[in-house]
């Protein structure tokens, strides 16, 4: 069992005004969890991602409240001593107080999760702070925001000019006031994401936002190969290469299954002889 102390967002704070850059990567199940703790990760996001790195949707649009507490319970029970941040899915928090809180409810109390992040700018921010009211944690997610890709109209930087670099620095400030413990920043040019991060006293943590922001963070299935359809984006490196490890370790055990030389010797079970003379009939083998 893991020895490691649960990180919270007090000690988050503490880390930003110390220099000390947050690290955070994806989890979807027991496996990713149980490695991210083993690993020393500070937090661990079942982020909506999910939808199309495991459940392999073209967009996070389709992943539902259920597939979020089905998989941050999960992450749970293989990270129980690293912070988890679970997304709220598409359209659970623009409807009416009531549902935006049931669904908070259940990834808290059904799927174990410390915190909760959801996508947007200004008009979340009462959502937001209703939530923090309610006493959980909520991490903020601007720039490139996948929820609202068919409004943005791609998965394109965020920041480019002086007019968008000013609405993701408004939008970042109203979060920060309406009680988000942290930003992710997505997709951001790195001088506005850095700009940002020197503005606000909570941690910002980027992914494709460059060097300075608080903390990073990367989608698990891209940094290691694992049959993501991201892991060539320029922002993505790549730490591992699980997916040619799998693949090539199939292929072995395929041709082997095929060749019948798996499973030898040293995997089989044998019964006792007596066994065999009761099948067989005394002193008579198969075919004998
Ligand atoms: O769903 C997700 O994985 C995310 C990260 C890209 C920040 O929101």
């Amino acid at each position: 069992m893991s020895t490691k102390s649960m990180l919270n967002i007090v000690k988050m704070k503490k880390m930003k005004e110390e220099g000390i850059p947050l690290s955070m990567v994806t989890a979807y199940d027991y496996p990713t969890a149980k490695l991210s703790e083993e690993a020393n990760v500070d937090i661990i996001l079942v982020g909506d991602s999910l939808g199309n790195v495991v459940l392999g949707y073209n967009s996070t649009i389709p992943v539902t409240l259920e597939d979020m507490v089905y998989h941050t319970r999960s992450v749970a029970r293989g990270a129980e001593n690293t912070f988890i941040v679970a997304d709220m899915p598409f359209m659970t928090y623009h409807g009416s107080i009531d549902e935006t809180l049931r669904g908070v409810r259940r990834l808290m109390q059904e799927g174990n999760a410390q915190a909760v992040k959801l996508e947007g700018g200004l008009e979340i921010c009462s959502a937001v702070e209703v939530i923090v009211k309610s006493g959980v944690p909520v991490l903020g997610h601007i720039g490139l925001t996948p929820q609202s890709v068919n409004q943005i109209g791609g998965y394109r930087i965020q920041g480019k000019d002086a007019k968008d670099a000013q609405r993701l620095m408004d939008e970042a400030k109203a979060l920060e006031a309406a009680g988000a413990f942290g930003i992710v920043l997505e997709l951001v040019t790195e001088q506005v994401a850095e700009a940002i991060s020197k503005e606000l006293t909570i941690p910002t943590i980027g992914i494709g936002a460059g060097r300075y922001c608080d903390g990073q963070v990367l989608v698990f299935h891209d940094i290691f190969q694992y049959a993501s359809p991201y892991m060539n984006k320029r922002f993505v490196k790549t730490y591992g290469d699980i997916g040619s490890l799998i693949r090539e370790g199939l292929g072995k055990y395929v041709k082997e299954v095929k060749e019948r030389s798996f499973p030898s010797t040293e995997h089989v079970f044998l019964a006792d002889d007596h066994v065999l003379d009761s099948l067989y009939g005394n002193g008579t083998t198969k075919g004998g």
